[in-house]
Protein backbone atom coordinates (compact mmCIF):
# COMPACT_ATOMS: atom_id res chain seq x y z
CA UNK A 1 0.00 0.00 0.00
CA UNK A 2 3.11 2.77 0.81
CA UNK A 3 4.35 2.46 -2.64
CA UNK A 4 0.87 3.54 -4.08
CA UNK A 5 0.79 7.15 -5.02
CA UNK A 6 -1.21 10.17 -3.27
CA UNK A 7 -4.24 11.70 -5.44
CA UNK A 8 -5.03 15.32 -4.90
CA UNK A 9 -7.61 17.38 -7.17
CA UNK A 10 -9.33 20.75 -7.59
CA UNK A 11 -11.78 22.64 -9.29
CA UNK A 12 -8.84 23.72 -11.58
CA UNK A 13 -5.07 24.60 -10.85
CA UNK A 14 -5.53 26.65 -7.78
CA UNK A 15 -4.85 23.10 -6.12
CA UNK A 16 -1.36 23.09 -7.55
CA UNK A 17 -0.41 25.48 -4.05
CA UNK A 18 -1.50 22.17 -1.89
CA UNK A 19 0.61 19.89 -4.32
CA UNK A 20 3.68 22.03 -3.75
CA UNK A 21 2.88 22.21 0.11
CA UNK A 22 2.58 18.41 -0.18
CA UNK A 23 5.85 18.28 -2.09
CA UNK A 24 7.77 20.07 0.46
CA UNK A 25 6.36 18.24 3.55
CA UNK A 26 6.64 14.27 1.95
CA UNK A 27 9.14 14.67 -0.66
CA UNK A 28 9.50 10.71 -1.50
CA UNK A 29 5.58 10.31 -2.27
CA UNK A 30 4.74 10.21 -6.03
CA UNK A 31 1.61 12.83 -6.43
CA UNK A 32 -1.50 12.20 -8.86
CA UNK A 33 -2.92 15.45 -9.42
CA UNK A 34 -6.38 16.19 -11.07
CA UNK A 35 -7.60 19.43 -12.06
CA UNK A 36 -10.65 19.64 -13.24
CA UNK A 37 -10.09 22.73 -15.92
CA UNK A 38 -13.25 22.19 -18.37
CA UNK A 39 -15.69 22.28 -15.33
CA UNK A 40 -14.13 25.14 -13.40
CA UNK A 41 -15.42 27.07 -11.65
CA UNK A 42 -17.09 24.87 -8.73
CA UNK A 43 -17.55 28.03 -6.05
CA UNK A 44 -21.49 28.89 -8.00
CA UNK A 45 -22.24 25.60 -8.48
CA UNK A 46 -25.18 23.35 -6.39
CA UNK A 47 -23.89 20.96 -4.15
CA UNK A 48 -25.53 17.89 -6.20
CA UNK A 49 -23.35 18.83 -8.93
CA UNK A 50 -20.18 19.03 -6.68
CA UNK A 51 -20.74 15.84 -5.38
CA UNK A 52 -21.22 13.96 -8.72
CA UNK A 53 -18.26 16.03 -9.92
CA UNK A 54 -15.89 14.60 -6.83
CA UNK A 55 -17.09 11.31 -7.03
CA UNK A 56 -15.99 10.87 -10.87
CA UNK A 57 -12.76 12.17 -9.61
CA UNK A 58 -11.61 9.83 -6.95
CA UNK A 59 -13.13 7.16 -9.23
CA UNK A 60 -10.62 7.79 -11.86
CA UNK A 61 -8.17 8.28 -9.08
CA UNK A 62 -8.64 5.29 -7.85
CA UNK A 63 -9.07 2.85 -10.76
CA UNK A 64 -6.53 4.44 -12.95
CA UNK A 65 -3.92 5.33 -10.69
CA UNK A 66 -4.35 2.94 -7.80
CA UNK A 67 -4.23 5.95 -5.05
CA UNK A 68 -3.46 5.27 -1.32
CA UNK A 69 -5.15 8.09 -0.12
CA UNK A 70 -6.92 11.44 -1.61
CA UNK A 71 -6.31 15.11 -0.31
CA UNK A 72 -9.58 17.29 -1.80
CA UNK A 73 -7.70 20.43 -2.15
CA UNK A 74 -10.67 22.08 -3.58
CA UNK A 75 -12.12 24.21 -0.34
CA UNK A 76 -15.68 24.06 -2.39
CA UNK A 77 -15.53 20.13 -2.61
CA UNK A 78 -14.25 19.34 0.75
CA UNK A 79 -17.28 21.93 1.90
CA UNK A 80 -19.81 20.10 0.35
CA UNK A 81 -18.85 16.18 -0.95
CA UNK A 82 -16.33 15.38 1.44
CA UNK A 83 -18.67 13.54 3.80
CA UNK A 84 -20.20 11.69 1.48
CA UNK A 85 -17.05 11.13 -0.66
CA UNK A 86 -16.14 9.07 2.89
CA UNK A 87 -18.86 7.31 2.86
CA UNK A 88 -18.43 5.73 -0.47
CA UNK A 89 -14.54 5.51 -0.90
CA UNK A 90 -12.78 3.23 1.75
CA UNK A 91 -9.16 4.68 1.07
CA UNK A 92 -8.60 7.69 3.02
CA UNK A 93 -10.41 11.13 1.93
CA UNK A 94 -8.76 14.19 3.65
CA UNK A 95 -9.97 18.28 2.57
CA UNK A 96 -8.82 21.54 3.23
CA UNK A 97 -11.23 23.03 5.43
CA UNK A 98 -10.57 21.37 8.84
CA UNK A 99 -6.57 22.46 8.45
CA UNK A 100 -7.96 25.47 7.55
CA UNK A 101 -9.43 25.93 10.46
CA UNK A 102 -6.70 24.85 12.57
CA UNK A 103 -3.98 26.90 11.09
CA UNK A 104 -6.32 29.88 11.76
CA UNK A 105 -7.05 29.10 15.29
CA UNK A 106 -3.80 28.53 16.06
CA UNK A 107 -3.07 32.20 14.85
CA UNK A 108 -5.06 34.52 16.19
CA UNK A 109 -5.39 36.58 19.43
CA UNK A 110 -8.80 38.47 19.45
CA UNK A 111 -10.59 35.07 18.38
CA UNK A 112 -11.95 37.78 15.48
CA UNK A 113 -11.86 35.39 12.90
CA UNK A 114 -12.46 36.64 8.87
CA UNK A 115 -12.79 33.63 6.48
CA UNK A 116 -13.36 34.25 3.03
CA UNK A 117 -13.88 31.98 0.23
CA UNK A 118 -15.94 31.06 -3.10
CA UNK A 119 -19.99 31.56 -2.64
CA UNK A 120 -20.17 28.09 -2.45
CA UNK A 121 -17.83 27.50 0.55
CA UNK A 122 -19.37 30.65 2.23
CA UNK A 123 -22.58 29.50 1.89
CA UNK A 124 -22.05 25.70 3.13
CA UNK A 125 -20.93 26.81 6.66
CA UNK A 126 -18.01 24.59 6.73
CA UNK A 127 -15.35 26.75 8.03
CA UNK A 128 -17.38 28.47 10.81
CA UNK A 129 -18.67 24.93 12.26
CA UNK A 130 -14.97 23.89 12.14
CA UNK A 131 -13.40 26.70 13.52
CA UNK A 132 -16.54 26.87 16.32
CA UNK A 133 -16.05 23.57 17.04
CA UNK A 134 -12.17 23.80 17.86
CA UNK A 135 -12.76 27.49 19.44
CA UNK A 136 -16.11 27.74 20.72
CA UNK A 137 -15.63 31.63 21.51
CA UNK A 138 -14.39 32.26 18.22
CA UNK A 139 -16.56 34.91 16.59
CA UNK A 140 -16.15 34.52 12.86
CA UNK A 141 -16.69 36.78 10.06
CA UNK A 142 -17.19 34.95 6.42
CA UNK A 143 -17.25 36.67 2.91
CA UNK A 144 -17.70 35.11 -0.66
CA UNK A 145 -15.34 36.54 -3.20
CA UNK A 146 -16.17 35.82 -6.57
CA UNK A 147 -13.93 37.92 -8.17
CA UNK A 148 -10.86 37.00 -6.88
CA UNK A 149 -10.56 33.53 -8.97
CA UNK A 150 -11.02 35.81 -12.47
CA UNK A 151 -8.28 37.96 -10.95
CA UNK A 152 -5.48 35.23 -10.02
CA UNK A 153 -6.60 33.24 -13.51
CA UNK A 154 -5.83 36.23 -15.19
CA UNK A 155 -2.76 36.80 -13.51
CA UNK A 156 -4.09 40.30 -12.20
CA UNK A 157 -2.72 39.58 -8.53
CA UNK A 158 -1.35 42.93 -7.33
CA UNK A 159 -1.44 46.90 -9.17
CA UNK A 160 -4.64 48.78 -8.86
CA UNK A 161 -7.25 46.53 -10.15
CA UNK A 162 -6.61 44.12 -7.72
CA UNK A 163 -6.28 46.27 -4.80
CA UNK A 164 -9.89 48.14 -5.23
CA UNK A 165 -11.05 44.70 -5.20
CA UNK A 166 -9.61 43.35 -2.59
CA UNK A 167 -10.61 46.55 -0.13
CA UNK A 168 -14.06 46.07 -1.41
CA UNK A 169 -14.10 42.84 -0.43
CA UNK A 170 -12.40 43.32 2.75
CA UNK A 171 -14.41 46.26 3.99
CA UNK A 172 -16.98 44.27 6.44
CA UNK A 173 -14.51 42.00 7.53
CA UNK A 174 -12.20 44.74 8.62
CA UNK A 175 -14.74 47.15 10.12
CA UNK A 176 -15.29 43.23 12.82
CA UNK A 177 -11.76 43.74 13.67
CA UNK A 178 -10.64 40.47 12.31
CA UNK A 179 -6.52 39.76 13.32
CA UNK A 180 -6.87 36.76 11.22
CA UNK A 181 -8.09 36.15 8.02
CA UNK A 182 -8.34 32.65 6.28
CA UNK A 183 -8.13 32.19 2.58
CA UNK A 184 -10.25 29.63 2.15
CA UNK A 185 -10.07 29.06 -1.60
CA UNK A 186 -7.15 27.51 -3.74
CA UNK A 187 -6.87 30.60 -5.52
CA UNK A 188 -6.51 33.12 -3.02
CA UNK A 189 -2.62 32.52 -2.01
CA UNK A 190 -1.71 34.03 -4.57
CA UNK A 191 -3.24 37.52 -3.44
CA UNK A 192 -1.92 37.26 -0.64
CA UNK A 193 0.39 40.20 -0.76
CA UNK A 194 -2.34 42.35 -1.67
CA UNK A 195 -4.28 41.01 1.05
CA UNK A 196 -1.73 41.80 3.27
CA UNK A 197 -1.08 45.12 2.05
CA UNK A 198 -4.77 45.98 2.52
CA UNK A 199 -5.85 43.87 6.07
CA UNK A 200 -2.48 45.95 6.89
CA UNK A 201 0.52 44.48 8.98
CA UNK A 202 -1.54 43.16 11.77
CA UNK A 203 -4.04 40.94 10.61
CA UNK A 204 -2.26 37.64 9.92
CA UNK A 205 -3.27 35.64 6.73
CA UNK A 206 -3.43 31.92 6.77
CA UNK A 207 -4.36 28.83 4.32
CA UNK A 208 -4.76 25.64 4.50
CA UNK A 209 -1.91 24.53 2.43
CA UNK A 210 1.13 23.99 4.93
CA UNK A 211 -1.37 22.44 7.25
CA UNK A 212 -3.42 20.15 5.00
CA UNK A 213 0.23 18.52 4.07
CA UNK A 214 0.96 17.68 8.06
CA UNK A 215 -2.41 16.45 8.24
CA UNK A 216 -1.62 14.23 5.68
CA UNK A 217 1.81 13.24 6.90
CA UNK A 218 0.26 12.20 10.12
CA UNK A 219 -2.41 10.34 8.46
CA UNK A 220 -0.25 8.17 6.21
CA UNK A 221 1.81 7.07 9.21
CA UNK A 222 -1.04 4.93 9.92
CA UNK A 223 -1.84 4.28 6.24
CA UNK A 224 2.21 4.11 4.87
CA UNK A 225 4.34 6.34 4.69
CA UNK A 226 6.45 5.97 1.23
CA UNK A 227 10.35 6.28 2.29
CA UNK A 228 12.22 4.85 -0.74
CA UNK A 229 10.30 6.45 -3.51
CA UNK A 230 11.57 9.54 -5.28
CA UNK A 231 9.14 11.19 -5.64
CA UNK A 232 7.23 12.86 -8.99
CA UNK A 233 4.05 12.23 -10.18
CA UNK A 234 2.02 13.17 -12.85
CA UNK A 235 -0.89 15.81 -13.77
CA UNK A 236 -4.15 15.78 -15.70
CA UNK A 237 -7.09 17.69 -16.45
CA UNK A 238 -10.55 17.54 -18.06
CA UNK A 239 -9.40 20.37 -20.25
CA UNK A 240 -5.87 21.69 -21.95
CA UNK A 241 -6.09 25.19 -22.61
CA UNK A 242 -3.52 27.44 -24.33
CA UNK A 243 -2.97 28.96 -20.98
CA UNK A 244 -2.12 26.15 -19.11
CA UNK A 245 1.42 25.97 -18.91
CA UNK A 246 1.46 29.77 -18.04
CA UNK A 247 -1.15 28.76 -14.89
CA UNK A 248 0.28 25.68 -14.01
CA UNK A 249 3.70 27.50 -13.39
CA UNK A 250 1.68 30.25 -11.40
CA UNK A 251 0.21 28.05 -8.63
CA UNK A 252 3.17 25.16 -8.82
CA UNK A 253 6.19 27.77 -9.44
CA UNK A 254 7.90 25.08 -11.58
CA UNK A 255 6.72 24.41 -14.64
CA UNK A 256 4.80 21.05 -15.74
CA UNK A 257 5.78 18.56 -18.53
CA UNK A 258 3.92 15.38 -18.10
CA UNK A 259 0.56 16.49 -17.88
CA UNK A 260 -2.36 14.07 -19.85
CA UNK A 261 -5.99 15.33 -20.80
CA UNK A 262 -9.10 12.91 -19.29
CA UNK A 263 -12.71 12.80 -20.46
CA UNK A 264 -13.69 12.62 -16.72
CA UNK A 265 -17.38 12.50 -17.73
CA UNK A 266 -17.15 8.60 -18.20
CA UNK A 267 -16.08 7.88 -15.06
N1 LIG B 1 -10.91 25.50 -6.24
C1 LIG B 1 -12.00 26.34 -5.81
C2 LIG B 1 -12.02 26.40 -4.28
O1 LIG B 1 -11.01 26.23 -3.63
C3 LIG B 1 -11.91 27.73 -6.38
C4 LIG B 1 -12.21 27.84 -7.83
C5 LIG B 1 -13.61 27.40 -8.19
O2 LIG B 1 -14.58 28.15 -7.97
O3 LIG B 1 -13.72 26.30 -8.71
O4 LIG B 1 -13.06 26.64 -3.72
Amino acid sequence: MKHRPIGIFDSGLGGLTVVKAIQKELPRERLIYFGDTARIPYGNKSPDTIIRYSRQIIRFLISREKVKAVVVACNTSSAWALDEMRKEFKIPILGVIKPGAYAAIEVTRNRRIGVIGTEGTVFSGAYPREIHRLMPKAKVFSRPCPLFVPLVEEGKIAGPVAEAVVKEYLKPLLKEKVDTILLGCTHYPLLKKTIQKVAGKKVKIVDSADETARTLHRNLEIYGVELAGNGGGKYYVSDLSRKFKEHAQRFLGKSINRVEKIFIEKY
